[in-house]
């Protein structure tokens, strides 16, 4: 069975569904897989200028698959090479747009934070479990959330793997946008569109500049950014977008 559905319901927008409601679309090894393809694949496809990512009404996903893991060695765990796959994610230069529903906890929670942005259902629940199973998170949870967050909300979540609802979350800085649960992949597409309209290449560079801004001190941040903002200025777009605001007519962007 396919355990991630792709939909293209609307122009350079790619939607993509966890496909495993029978296990709250917990993270298998062949479910991360292709999502590692799903996202290879997009990162190259110039009719894709923005990705979401959703699970359904229940869960976005209940982390990492408990069942494949329960015996697994170091040795095997390692062998799995499973950072390639989260790479393919974290590195993907199109706006990641995570739409939660339910619960993303574990590996769930460290994929919503994968994207760029995060729209949760009301109900949503947001967790890092991974204690009360004697392990701790391994793609992100245990950084991603401290930054996100600050450490003393991202620490109390991680010692006691106690979830934190969508308010909360959102009050927090964890998630961008709280919605009515049945409006939420509607609400991420809304955005993922807005995106899609603009400039692909400055899209890409502000992504760029603002991710690896944030590990770097500030004065190579900004010298970082100064970079791109001027590489941005030899852009076919940066012409089209000045032109149209002096014309005053509605810009059509090539994406060079
Ligand atoms: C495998 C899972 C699963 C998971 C749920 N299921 N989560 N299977 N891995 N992570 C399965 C259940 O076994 C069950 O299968 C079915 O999905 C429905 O689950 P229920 O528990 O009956 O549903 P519900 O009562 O709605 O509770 C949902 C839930 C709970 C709160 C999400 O399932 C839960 O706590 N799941 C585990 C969450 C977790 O600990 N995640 C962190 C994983 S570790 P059956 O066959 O019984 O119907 C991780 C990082 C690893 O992510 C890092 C390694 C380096």
């Amino acid at each position: 069975m396919t355990t991630v559905l792709l939909e293209r319901k609307m122009p350079h927008v790619a939607l993509l569904r966890l496909n495993r409601p029978e296990a709250r679309n917990a993270l298998s090894p062949e479910l991360r897989l292709e999502l590692r393809e799903h996202f290879l694949s997009l990162s190259c496809d110039d009719t894709c200028r923005a990705i979401v990512i959703t699970g359904d009404m229940r869960a976005f996903a209940a982390g990492a698959d408990i069942k494949a893991m329960a015996d697994m060695t170091p040795a095997q765990m390692m062998a799995q090479g499973d950072e390639q796959n989260w790479a393919a994610i974290s590195q993907c230069l199109k706006p990641v747009i995570a739409a939660v529903n339910g619960y993303a906890l574990g590996g769930g929670c460290e994929l919503a934070m994968h994207g760029d942005i995060i729209v949760a259902g009301e109900s949503a629940k947001f967790g890092q479990p991974e204690v009360r199973l004697g392990i701790m998170p391994g793609a992100g949870g245990t950084q991603r959330l401290t930054r996100s967050i600050g450490k003393y909300r991202a620490m109390k979540m991680l010692l006691t793997g106690s979830t934190m609802s969508a308010t909360e979350a959102h009050a927090a800085g964890l998630v961008s946008e709280v919605v009515p649960d049945d409006e939420v992949v509607d609400a991420a597409l809304a955005i993922a569109s807005r995106i899609a309209a603009m400039p692909p290449l400055a899209v890409a560079e502000i992504k760029r500049v603002a991710l690896s801004g944030m590990d770097l001190p500030l004065d190579a941040a900004l010298m970082l950014e100064r970079r791109a903002a001027y590489l941005l200025f030899g852009t076919e777009d940066k012409t089209i977008a000045m032109r149209a605001f002096v014309e005053k007519k509605t810009p059509t962007f090539s994406g060079r």
